[in-house]
């Protein structure tokens, strides 16, 4: 088995190929003088089986990953297991609006035109797995965070929206806390309005915890709730932190900490799900 990486998970992929032993291949990488897009796997692959990794949320980094499954394939590899760390898209997984498409279902039938099996990390929505023929696996972070925060003295582990709630559920039992979520409604994709249930929260230590940190409205404005009703520390984790127009900056100027994965990896990747994914491989 070995790895190729497209150049949105090279960290993850260096992790990775620790965690399965096994070596990780060198991709050249360069534009044609049209601004289309050259790549070529660098090393033996006849008969392999390889594990791709990469991302599926800038432009770029999409048609890299195909490109270099197909390159895979053509060359002779065995299987080709897609490891997506975050699966860009999978917000639009049906028509919210008429004329809109079905952004999810595009991505997934054109990652498996490519590979024999697909693992993605903590998928926004496990809808799209049905527009699978192949399957899907989701892979699930929890101990990552358990290690993270076992001598953190955290009272309360909360999601900022209902959707989560399993998620901190599953942490503050292995964390022996309690847990709940806020009450969040979407307005549009920048604004929400959001309440806190009658919980005392004064003096108490939150992790705020949630799948995904994008433009950070939803964590900035929980914060300041919890904040506002009296919590001490407020720590922020999730695992994808995408952090549109920088918003990590004003995160954590009010939060103890903010704390993400290697699923897209910046300075703030703290915690990896290379272990996770090598089970899961
Ligand atoms: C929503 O369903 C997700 O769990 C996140 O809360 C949301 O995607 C975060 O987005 P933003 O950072 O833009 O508020």
């Amino acid at each position: 088995m070995k790895i190729i990486s497209s150049s949105s998970s090279r960290e993850l992929s260096l992790r990775l190929s620790e965690e399965l032993k096994c070596e990780i291949l060198d991709i050249e990488k360069k534009r044609f003088p049209d601004g289309e897009m050259y790549i070529r796997i660098i090393g033996d692959i006849k008969g392999e089986d390889i594990v791709a990794v990469g991302n599926t949320r800038e432009d770029a980094e999409i048609i890299e990953f195909l490109l270099m499954m197909n390159a895979a394939k053509e060359n002779g590899a065995g299987k080709v297991i897609a490891v997506i760390p975050y699966f860009g898209y999978a917000r639009q997984h049906m028509i919210y609006k008429s004329g809109e498409p079905v952004s999810s279902k595009v991505m997934v039938s054109s990652i498996e035109n490519f590979c024999d099996s697909i693992i993605v990390v903590e998928i926004h929505d496990l809808e799209t797995a049905k527009f699978s023929r192949k399957g899907v696996l989701n892979v699930r972070i929890v101990k990552p965070f358990v290690e993270y925060y076992k001598n953190k003295k955290i009272d309360y582990i909360v999601s900022p929206d209902d959707g989560g709630l399993e998620r901190a559920k599953e942490l503050a039992d292995l964390l022996k806390t309690k847990y709940f979520n806020i009450d969040k409604k979407r307005l549009d994709s920048r604004n929400v309005t959001m309440t806190v249930p009658d919980i005392d929260v004064k003096g108490k230590n939150i992790l705020l915890l949630d799948d995904m940190i994008s433009t950070g409205g939803t964590i900035i404005k929980a914060t300041d709730l919890l904040k506002k009703n009296g919590a001490d520390k407020v720590y922020v984790s999730a695992v994808h932190g995408i952090f549109a127009n920088g918003s990590y900056m004003e995160i954590s100027s009010i939060a103890q900490d903010v704390i993400i994965t290697d699923t897209i990896f910046g300075k703030w990747s703290k915690i990896s799900v290379a272990g996770e994914v090598a089970e899961a491989v």
